[in-house]
């Protein structure tokens, strides 16, 4: 991919800000910052298409809550054929972590992710996808 070289003007408070980020170590510099916020939001408004993407769904959960895995596993299997695999971290007495692997249309995981974390006992939830995949058609 070619690199093309432009010239940005913004207020001086939003280029601190953006040294702070840089600074914190999030970024290298201030070209790669920009360069990952932009593909961020790019990809984040695709999430609504039909586009086919991969991704990773994080969950916290207490699993002494009741019914709480059987409704995760409900939901999982519904969408099996976005699921790829799934690995379970026990983190305490308590709680749970699950990172769950997925490919499939945006929209459809945008759904799993949704389902999965409105399950009661869900502490946390976070659907991340990647930008489209190229070289792969899009299902029907
Ligand atoms: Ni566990």
């Amino acid at each position: 991919m070619s690199v093309v070289r432009f010239g940005v003007s913004l207020e001086k408070e939003l280029l601190d800000e953006l040294d702070e980020l840089v600074a914190k170590n999030r970024f290298s510099n201030r070209s790669q910052a920009i360069r990952q916020l932009i593909a961020d939001n790019v990809s984040r408004s695709k999430w609504e298409c039909n586009n086919l993407v991969v991704g990773s769904i994080t969950l916290i959960y207490d699993h002494h809550k009741r019914d709480l895995l059987n409704a995760l596993n409900e939901v999982q299997h519904q969408f099996y054929e976005e699921v790829l695999a799934a690995q379970h971290f026990h983190i305490n007495h308590d709680l749970c972590l699950e990172i769950i692997a997925v490919k499939g249309r945006a929209v459809r995981l945008t759904e799993l992710a949704d389902r999965l974390i409105a399950v009661k006992g869900v502490q946390h939830g976070k659907l991340t996808m990647s930008r489209p995949l190229p070289h792969e058609t899009t299902k029907p």
